[in-house]
């Protein structure tokens, strides 16, 4: 797949629809498009990141509005194309980043022509459904340190650079403001946290960095294995 860009887990590479593609340029804080504007297309992530988000509704809530933060190879807006509705979230580049862009008659188009294509997007589904039914389970059992630590893993799978051997560099490139908005908790709970992980020797947080030292404790935080 060039540029890891691909439609996750199908044969249908981003190649074999760039005719029918547009490709986006955008910088930090570029909006893609507006939660409640109607959607008609969808969008696969070449390079750089977006942040999809509800912007927040209530004054000092904690719940988390960063729904998720998506790199290389993720695409996004294709349940405004699948049910027709509003699109339910909004999304911005949280970096310099580049989308192929997929309009829906191109869509519905490849959606019939490839079954492939129509189970990605439904596994694609059926692991955000997962993923969210974590997020309201840890809400409620875990830790902010649990929650930073976990999300710290999910930005790892992305946003990772090896540096030193047994050390990795999670270029995450997001604010504090924007972390605590994607574990659901108040900022100055967040930068606690970070210290809590870094006084255990898990990690070294900087601005827009986060570098690694320790999997193990990491994940022991996290509440996974190693
Ligand atoms: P759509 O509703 O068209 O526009 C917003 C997009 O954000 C949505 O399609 C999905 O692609 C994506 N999205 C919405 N909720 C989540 C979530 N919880 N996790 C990851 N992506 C999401």
């Amino acid at each position: 797949m060039t540029n890891g860009a691909s439609l996750e887990g199908t044969a249908i590479s981003v190649d074999g629809l760039r005719a029918a593609m547009t490709r986006l340029d955008l910088k930090r804080g570029d909006v893609v498009f507006a939660e409640g504007s109607p959607g008609d297309s969808l969008f696969v992530v070449q390079t750089g990141a977006v942040k999809v988000f509800r912007p927040r509704t209530v004054q000092r809530s904690t719940s988390p509005t960063i729904l998720a933060i998506l790199g290389p190879g993720d695409h996004f807006g294709e349940m405004s194309l699948l049910n027709g509705e509003l699109r339910t979230a909004t999304v911005t580049a949280v970096r310099a980043t580049t989308l192929l862009e997929l309009t829906r008659d191109a869509f519905d188009h490849e959606l019939e022509a490839n079954s492939a294509l129509a189970a990605t997007l439904m596994r694609d589904l059926a692991r955000r459904i997962r993923l969210s039914s974590n997020a309201v389970a840890e809400l409620v059992y875990a830790d902010v340190p649990s929650r930073v630590a976990r999300a710290i893993v999910v930005l790892a799978e992305k946003f990772s650079v090896s540096t030193a051997p047994g050390e990795t560099r999670v270029d995450h490139q997001l604010t504090q403001s924007e972390l605590a908005e994607f574990v659901g908790a108040a900022r100055e709970s967040v930068n606690r946290a970070l210290g809590i992980l870094e006084r255990a020797g898990a990690i070294v947080a900087r601005p827009g960095f986060v570098k690694v030292t320790n999997y193990e404790r990491l994940h022991a935080y996290a509440g996974l294995s190693a």
